[in-house]
């Protein structure tokens, strides 16, 4: 039972993140192609992939239809926007997250598109008109075609064009936005782009890896530099999702092992960029408990996508991200793939309570915002998970808070008090 005279301060951020593929939909971007190239094959590895979650006899059907690897129009968001904030609104939220589609921006290299940006214009007046801030992240996994076709971020010479781009959209949609994020989860995009190949490009090779890492690393600092020329006002960081390492045991070597874990996923690239943050993004959905040099964890509690579902573990993410690196802290994502709303609020309470306890051992926190607003398209996994405080028809589009989200919301009401 959480305590409503809670610690949390009156500016305290409280709200929802999306990300621009997972819920416009019609976009036309390096990942849409990929879709459309590998929906069957998608389909057909299901089977073997995920046959062993526990929802699968509830999933099966849709998973072995390609197209559920189509994000295609996904919720319809870019022109349901207005009544997704409405949703925010339902929820006493006061901070909203989304990515600005550099596809739609510049869908040439070097042209603008002015109705994207006159789209993205309005979009953050009606978030401002609703009293809500936004939150914006210039990359999210997406890439314009032209830029993928000539290498992306595997070549150092093309980190220009995204500088070009954060500039771009701090002139023109960055009055009024305060929170930018350059670029969500960089290590979870070399692992899945570049290590396991299961997102485009598909490649599986450690030195272009690296390479990508590093050039991510420039690219952050180049567009944090841009952005603050634009204007100071602004506060720039990365969206790092962490992953909670710990040993399962007292053996030096899983204490060895979890500590060389944690290194390796967020320290070796967030050392690059920590001076060029104003604050940490983080995203937190589980963590890692190891035995010897393996990841072996609870199986009690699991998401839908088998995801261990440790939310209390939030507490000491923070604590460590704090401490080691002395930024406030921004929650930038935080969920749980539920389709039957059996453990979201279990996980939200245990959330808020993980960050009542990192507050009051001092860590300073600006917000948190929940993974999702509304269902979105997850990536390799397509639609059939469902992450959304509100649930999507996606036959009729109608969208419908979540149990579990009313009593967020009524939450939320009473610790803005
Ligand atoms: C994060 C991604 C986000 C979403 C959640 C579930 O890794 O940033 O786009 O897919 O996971």
């Amino acid at each position: 039972m959480i305590r409503t005279n809670a610690s949390f301060p009156k500016k305290f951020l409280w709200g929802a993140s999306t990300a621009a593929h997972q819920v416009e939909g019609g976009n036309h971007n390096q990942w849409s192609v990929w879709e459309l190239e590998n929906a069957r094959a998608l389909a057909m590895k299901a089977e073997y992939h995920i046959s062993d979650l526990n929802k699968w006899d509830h999933i099966k059907d849709i998973a072995r239809q390609p197209d559920n690897y189509v994000s295609g129009k996904a919720v319809d968001h870019y022109n349901r926007y207005k009544e997704d904030f409405d949703l925010l609104k339902k929820l006493h939220m006061n901070a909203f997250r989304f990515s600005v589609e550099w596809s739609r921006i510049e869908p040439e290299e070097g042209v603008w598109s002015a109705e994207a940006i006159e789209h993205y214009r309005q979009y953050i007046m009606e978030l401002k008109k609703r009293d809500i801030e936004p939150v914006m992240t210039l990359f999210h996994f997406t890439l314009p075609v032209w830029f993928s076709d000539m290498g992306g971020f595997e070549k150092r010479r093309n980190v220009k064009y995204f500088e070009r781009f954060a500039e771009k959209v701090a002139h023109e949609l960055g009055p009024g936005v305060r929170y930018i994020v350059t670029i969500n989860e960089p290590n979870v995009y070399l692992e899945q782009s570049y290590l396991e190949g299961s997102w485009p490009p598909a490649k599986q090779n450690k030195i272009v890896a690296w390479r990508v890492l590093e050039n991510l690393a420039y690219a952050h600092k180049l567009a944090a530099a841009a952005i603050r020329d634009v204007s100071s006002d602004h506060l720039v960081s990365i969206a790092h999702s962490t992953t909670y390492t710990y040993a399962g045991d007292d053996s030096w070597l899983s204490s060895i092992s979890a500590s060389i874990m944690q290194y390796l996923s967020d320290d070796y690239f967030l050392k690059k960029i920590i001076k060029h943050c104003d604050y940490l993004g983080v995203n937190y959905y589980f963590s890692a408990r190891v035995y010897g040099y393996r990841v072996h964890n609870p199986d009690e509690k699991q998401s839908d996508l088998g995801w261990d579902a440790s939310p209390m573990n939030l507490q000491f993410a923070l604590e460590r991200l704090y401490d080691k690196y002395d930024k406030p802290i921004l929650i930038t994502e935080n969920g749980i793939a539920d389709m039957d709303d059996e453990l979201r609020k279990w996980w939200i309470s245990q959330s808020i309570v993980a960050m009542k306890l990192a507050m009051q051992r001092g860590v300073d926190l600006i917000g948190y915002l929940h993974w999702s607003l509304v269902d979105n398209f997850e990536w390799a996994y397509g639609k059939w998970p469902r992450f959304g405080l509100a649930a999507v028809n996606y036959k009729t589009m109608e969208r419908r808070l979540r149990p579990s989200a009313k009593w967020f919301g009524a939450v939320i009401a009473k610790l803005r008090q």
